[in-house]
């Protein structure tokens, strides 16, 4: 059986933050499962920055706990006119910017080297199921997109962005990698939630407003949970 966990991103730090609108005990056919584990990216006070996280820890920490399958969600600046702040897009590719992180599990003991398959990053059946999820949850989806992951923690500059979009980025975050290419490593299906928090430097003209941010993150999380719910109810019910 599948088991999920939720990594929770900027806005999502604690359980507390989710709001339970309804509760279901899906039945299956080996009776309910025992829950949903969560984990939250920067830490429960949300003092981990992107470049420190210890995402080889993370992932190896859900796969000791049963883990199979990852929700990840990601708060994310727009580059592309359909990404625009308040969007909710589950992106489908990555192209990863980051540099100087711990980036994988094959540390040279292994018997041989394994080069992970990641033609397809973010696992599509999860992805489809997140899509299908999302007018039954009420909540209006960008079906695919590519996910830029920068170094941060600074935000990036006019031209990094322009350069990002020149390579068909259409979303920037920082924390998409090396996480998903762990989670491959692992054997855990991963797909992405990214909830558009501003638009990416430079796009629009206007300076990145962290109170903007800020109000984007409180207005956007919850519809991103009722989302994951919904998918979650419909996983766990089959
Ligand atoms: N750039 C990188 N990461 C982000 C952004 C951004 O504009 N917004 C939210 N996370």
């Amino acid at each position: 059986m599948t088991k999920f966990a939720i990594i929770g991103g900027s806005g999502l730090d604690r359980l507390g933050a989710l709001q339970v609108t309804s509760k279901r005990l899906p039945v299956t056919a080996y009776g309910a499962p025992s829950g949903v584990v969560f984990l939250p990216r920067h830490g429960e006070t949300h003092r981990v920055p992107p470049h420190l996280i210890n995402y080889r820890a993370n992932i190896a920490a859900l796969k000791s706990c049963g883990v199979t399958a990852i929700f990840a969600v990601t708060a994310v600046g727009g580059i592309t006119p359909d990404s625009g702040p308040g969007r909710i897009v589950i992106p489908d590719q990555i192209i990863d910017y980051t540099y100087g992180r711990e980036h994988t599990f094959s540390d040279g003991t292994g018997e041989q080297v394994d080069h992970a398959e990641f033609t397809s990053p973010f696992t599509p059946d999860l992805c489809q199921l997140l899509a299908l999820a999302a007018p039954e949850a009420g909540v209006e989806v960008v079906a695919g997109g590519v996910y830029g992951a920068t170094q941060g923690p600074r935000l990036e500059t006019a031209a990094e962005i322009a350069r990002m979009a020149r390579d068909g980025c259409t979303l920037v975050g920082m924390t998409g990698m090396p996480e998903a290419a762990l989670a491959r490593e692992a054997g855990l299906d991963y797909a992405m939630v990214s909830l558009v928090v501003n638009w990416a430097a430079g796009i629009g003209g206007a300076v990145i407003s962290h109170a903007e941010i800020g109000q984007h993150l409180e207005q956007g999380m919850n519809k991103v949970l009722r989302l994951i719910g919904r998918a979650l109810g419909t996983a766990l019910s089959r």
